[in-house]
């Protein structure tokens, strides 16, 4: 099999990037934090329409986990990484040490203030702020023109983008879909903390976001209402452990009273060891 051009070092990754410009091409980049799914993999093959090469970074970063988090545990197989984007025929990876992003000393964050504080935020002190901070330095080694990221984490993305309009950061930010597993449940790398019968338990993620829908386009526009379906729905499944289920403005993430145009539903409940996010924009039916 053809091996697959790998950077380590920050500088080296500098270098290959300006050189890159140099020659006029457009890079793409897709910031991971490895064991890849197809979810990630459809990111990659949507980078190809946006620029000339393509590099997928893993990099399972320290500074957006608690203490209490899964930072130990997240799972991690690089061989098989390698092997998924060679057949995706990425341009190259880049894989830096936690020493090297983090080196000692190391005492600059980025915090997007309030985009980042409901949802997981609230649920998770310091995630957004240790996110921002790597996808800063990811941009600012890589170089990117494009940076492609995955609907399924949709306060990331917004988190992102405000820090992008924030800092005159020159990277166009490009959004897919989430890809979901054949039952409906989103794929993630922490689906695999799932047993059997917890993954069947997953799936009630998806059918309280699928009630939800069901209900605005019924009518119902109070927010109260739909969330308090998507509660009852969750609270059936005993596996499950809802954290939050909230309705939003599809930007700034503030919530609303009622659903007057888009609105993002988002979800967050455990089920086992997985905390498990899934998401929707609800339409409003047109007249
Ligand atoms: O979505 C992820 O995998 C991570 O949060 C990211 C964007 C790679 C930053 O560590």
């Amino acid at each position: 099999m053809q091996a697959l051009p790998n950077i380590r070092a920050i500088p080296e990754m500098q270098a290959w990037s300006g050189r890159a410009r140099r020659e006029g091409k457009r890079i793409v980049l897709v910031p991971t934090m490895g064991y890849l799914h197809e979810g990630h993999l459809s990111l990659v093959r949507e980078a190809v329409k946006h620029g000339d090469c393509r590099v997928v970074s893993i990099f399972a970063n320290p500074a957006q986990f608690a203490p209490s988090e899964d930072f130990d545990s997240y799972p991690r197989d690089l061989e098989r990484d390698v092997r998924l984007l060679v057949e995706e025929r990425v341009d190259l990876l880049f894989n830096p040490s936690v020493e090297d992003i983090y080196p000692p000393g190391y005492q600059t964050y980025v915090e997007v203030e309030e985009v980042s504080r409901p949802l997981c935020g609230a649920h998770r002190p310091g995630h957004f702020r240790g996110v921002a901070t790597v996808v800063l330095k990811l941009f600012n080694i890589v170089r990117p023109h494009v940076a492609v990221f995955g609907r399924k984490d949709y306060q990331q993305v917004q988190v992102i983008r405000r820090m992008r309009d924030d800092l005159n950061l020159e990277v166009e930010i490009v959004e897919c879909d989430t890809v979901r597993e054949d039952d409906g449940v989103a794929m993630s790398s922490r689906n695999r903390y799932l047993g059997p019968a917890e993954r069947e338990a997953a799936r009630c993620l998806q059918s309280a976001l699928g009630r939800a829908e069901a209900l605005v386009r019924g009518g119902e526009t109070a927010a109260a209402r739909i969330r308090e379906a998507v509660v009852e729905e969750i609270s059936r499944q005993p596996l499950a452990r809802l954290e939050y289920a909230d309705l939003c403005d599809p930007r700034e993430l503030r919530l609303v009273d009622e659903v007057t145009g888009p609105t993002l539903l988002a979800v967050c409940a455990w089920v086992g060891k997985a905390r498990l996010i899934d998401n929707r924009i609800l339409a409003v039916p047109g007249p």
